[in-house]
């Protein structure tokens, strides 16, 4: 069956985390309903073994196909580091899939000014060596470094934001040796937005912070624009899902989304 522009658009993610990149979708793509689900029974993703994070992400891809959706986009660097190539196999050339890295290698990678790039993530996204692989096949020139952060998705999936333990955990990890000199830093987790200003604070505001929500909204207008599906109007009302019943979420996602939502707990097969 062939796809229409009215569907909407599937995002997902191990928690809030992926509303950041929901978020910048909605403000740019303001006629494309979304819905949302966060595996928040399975986070963190982040110190999971690709395997596992892989049959997560079948699940929720089987899932969104079953609302159907008109496309798969997967707002978590761990599942796009693990399961981006299993998704695409997996849902067989029905919907495209994008994912949250290559936006940003990309984005990386054509920008001369960054020279010494730092990429902060999950266990999972940095163990993946993707990030430096990826800036480096576009670009060899450039030094990529990276450090794992895995207090912070526990962290800020607790509430823990611009508080005094969560300016303690940023600045241990931020002035780690691995990261000294760079004149830039990715976000590598979609987590990571949500203290994105606590991040800039650390750097005095001097080096550049790279949140890569709105370039993979891009990427998801330029997909949807190459496959005829762009909607000129919104068919629906967003819709919000997780895998275990979260007040936590239930706030963030009415922050981000200026309205209340509606959160539905639905156990995947
Ligand atoms: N937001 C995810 C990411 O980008 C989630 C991390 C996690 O669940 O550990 O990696």
């Amino acid at each position: 069956m062939s796809l229409t522009t009215t569907q909407p658009v599937g995002i997902f993610d191990s928690g809030a985390g992926g509303l950041t990149v929901a978020a910048a979708v909605r403000n740019l793509l303001p006629e494309e309903q979304i819905i949302y689900f966060g595996d928040t029974a399975h986070l963190p993703y982040g110190d999971k073994s690709a395997e596992t994070v892989r049959r997560y992400s079948l699940r929720i891809a089987d899932f969104l196909l079953s609302k159907n959706c008109k496309v798969i986009l997967i707002a978590c660097n761990t599942a796009s580091a693990a399961a981006f190539d299993a998704v695409v196999e997996h849902v067989n050339g029905k919907v495209p899939v994008i994912n949250v890295i290559d936006p940003a290698t990309e984005y990386v990678a054509a920008n001369p000014k960054l020279k010494h790039v730092g990429v902060i993530g999950t266990k999972g996204t940095i163990g993946s060596g993707m990030y430096p692989q990826k800036i480096n096949d576009l670009s060899p020139d450039k030094h990529v470094v990276s450090l794992a952060t895995p207090l912070l998705v526990p962290m800020i999936e607790e509430g823990f934001i611009f508080d005094d333990i969560s300016n303690a955990v940023v600045k241990k990890y931020l002035e780690s040796h691995e990261l000294k000199g760079i004149d830039s830093l990715i976000l590598g987790c979609t987590h990571y937005p949500i203290i994105k200003n606590q991040i800039r604070k650390f750097y005095d505001f001097e080096t550049v912070v790279i949140d890569s929500s709105q370039v993979v909204a891009q990427k998801l207008k330029e997909t949807l624009a190459n496959h005829n599906l762009l909607s000129t109007k919104r068919s629906g009302e967003h819709q919000f899902f997780v895998s275990d019943y979260s007040t936590y979420f239930k706030k963030l996602a009415e922050m981000f989304f200026e309205e209340e939502i509606d959160l539905q707990k639905v156990t995947l097969e």
